[in-house]
Formats: structure tokens, sequence, C-alpha cells
């Protein structure tokens, strides 16, 4: 697949952006990675590799392909290097509406006219960021899943002011790197297939907050149910139990619905760093969740 541009700038390099900039060096782009914390590329790379390694699965860029694409992207902590004579910019840092409007802003001052801002948001449509851009017209959402474990789809939502050419480059960028664009046609909370999994994400979390079941049972159920290698929990592990938390807030802040809170047991698992994968702790353990166990599905009693 041709590509709509060369230069793609990856902002934020923690569980997202990491995989971002992989999937855009894999599939040719220049790749240049922005984050405020020195060594955030390296050290992300190293446990995505590890979670896949202990969960045993083949990523989508094959283990052979991983030192050619980390060598490819470079690295820096200057946003006015990662922006310099960039085409594609894709925001993915923390899930905060102010800490992004204010990269935008920035990014809106260093960038060239003519690029494209993307933020890879999970709650927040571009169109409460891209004024202070300054240029909302080459705004839009693109929003990824796990795509190294298989998950290769991404939503793609405009704003209000979007340009369809900008949406078009959006989705040729996202198929030349193998994905499937799930076009938003307009806006929603969630984008596509995000509002759907929220609903799940909300479920699950308030069965388990309420203590009417094991959460281990969810996943169990889920994982039969679907065929899936994760059920929710293990999914908003991998996720980051901030990052989820962060999300239902947004929602929350909407809504204003008490129901849309993230549980306090959620928020007393956050206060004690259980994270998830990245802390080592969350509803399981790693390296080795025992959902990995051979017998998790079916345990003998
Ligand atoms: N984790 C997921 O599964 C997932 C899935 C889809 C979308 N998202 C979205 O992607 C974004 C990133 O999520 P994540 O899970 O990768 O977060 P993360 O916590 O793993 O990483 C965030 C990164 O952003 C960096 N950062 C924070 N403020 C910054 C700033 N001002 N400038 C530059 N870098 C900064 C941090 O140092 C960190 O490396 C969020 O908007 C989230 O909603 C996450």
């Amino acid at each position: 697949m041709d590509k709509p541009f060369q230069r793609v700038t990856v902002v934020g390099s923690g569980i997202l952006g990491t995989q971002i900039a992989m999937f855009a060096a894999h599939a040719g782009y220049t790749v240049n990675v922005y984050d405020t914390r020195q060594g955030a590329f390296d050290e992300t790379y190293a446990k995505l590799y590890a979670d896949l390694k202990a969960k045993q699965i083949n990523p989508v860029i094959a283990w052979d392909q991983w030192q050619g694409c980390k060598e490819a992207i470079r690295f820096t902590t200057s946003l006015k290097e990662a922006l310099s004579d960039v085409d594609f910019v894709v925001e993915a840092v923390t899930e905060d509406l102010n800490v992004k409007r204010e990269l935008f802003k920035k990014m809106g001052e260093i960038a060239p006219p003519e690029a494209i801002f993307a933020t890879n948001s999970s709650s927040l449509p571009v169109s409460k960021i891209e004024d202070s851009s300054a240029r909302p017209q080459r705004c839009l959402n693109t929003h990824f899943y796990m795509p190294l474990q298989g998950i290769t789809m991404a939503d793609l939502m405009g704003g209000t002011k979007t340009l369809p050419e900008v949406m078009d480059k959006g989705e040729q960028w996202l198929r030349s790197m193998g994905f499937v664009p799930l076009r938003v046609k307009k806006e929603i909370l969630g984008f596509c297939f995000n509002s759907v999994w929220r609903a799940i994400k909300k479920q699950s979390l308030y069965m388990w907050a309420n203590d009417f079941v094991d959460f281990r049972d969810i996943d169990r159920a889920w994982r039969i149910f679907t065929g899936a290698q994760w059920g929710p929990f293990g999914l908003m592990d991998t996720v980051g139990l901030d990052t989820v938390a962060n999300i239902e807030m947004v929602y929350y802040d909407k809504s204003e619905d008490p129901q849309d809170k993230p549980p306090e047991k959620l928020l007393e698992k956050i206060k004690k760093g259980e994270l998830g994968v990245k802390s080592g702790k969350g509803f399981y353990s790693y390296p080795n969740p025992e959902y990995l166990d051979p017998d998790f599905l079916n345990p003998k009693k």
C-alpha cells in the first residue's frame, strides 16, 4: 500500500506510543519518538518484549524484525527536534485533557503548517483538543488497541473541522501499516469499537468491585465465549489500570452519572501502585500471570 507521507513522529513513548512507532518503522516510515522521560522508548520496548515473551505470543512484527525497527527509530527528549520536517504526528501521552491541549499548542507552534496531528486518546474526541493546535482542520483521532498482540485495527474519527483529505490520509496511513481502519461518521465518545469495549469493561469492573463474582471467572467466561487469549481483566492489566481509571473519569465528567465513576476499589489498587503489567501487579501478577497457566480455564478443584 502506498504511503500518504513519509515522516512520522510519535509523541509519548508509553505502552501505546512505542507500539505505534514500531509499526510505523516496520512499514518503512521515517520515525521520531519524543517523550519527556529520558530512555522512555528503550524502557517500554523492554517491557513489551518481556510481556509478550512471557505470554508466549508471537507478535505481529516478527521477533527477528524487532531490533531493525528499534534501530530505525530516533528517540529524543526535544520536541523541536522531533517535529522538524514532520508530516504526521501521533500523540500518545497520558490520558489528561490539559496535558494533551498543552502539547497540541506547542506542536502547532513548532511543526510545519501542513503537518497532521492525530491523538491516540482512548476517550477524548479530538474536538476537545483541536483548537489549541491552531490547525483544527488538520487534527483527528486515530485510536489503536494492542497491535503487537494482534489487534491490528484502529478507530478513525474527525473533529469539528477536519478536512476529508486529512481523514483519507489517516486512513491510508493505517492501511499502509496493515491496520483495518474503523471510520466513525459522526462524533461519539469511545469511537467505533472502543465504545463497545468500554461497556464490557464497565460491567466487568462493577461485578468485581461489588463482589458479585471472582474476576477470574469473568476472564474465563470471556475467553471461552470469544476464543480470545485474554479476558477483560487481563486486558485491563495490559492497558494499565491508571489509564483505565482515567478513561472512566472522562465518561463520568461528561455524564456526571455516578454509575460512570471508576469504582473506589479500582482507585485503591492504583493508590497502592498496582497498575498492571507496567508495575508488575494489577489484577494478576507479572511477568507470569496465572491466566497463562494451562489449567486456568478449567482449574482443578
Ligand atoms: N494503554 C492502552 O491500552 C491504550 C490503548 C489505546 C489508547 N491509549 C491511549 O494512549 C495514550 C497513552 O496511553 P499509554 O497507555 O501508552 O500511557 P503510558 O502511561 O504507558 O505512557 C504515557 C507516556 O507519555 C509520556 N508523557 C506524559 N506527559 C508527556 C508530555 N507532556 N510530553 C511527552 N511525553 C509525555 C510519559 O512519560 C509516558 O512515557 C492515552 O491517551 C491512552 O488513553 C492507551
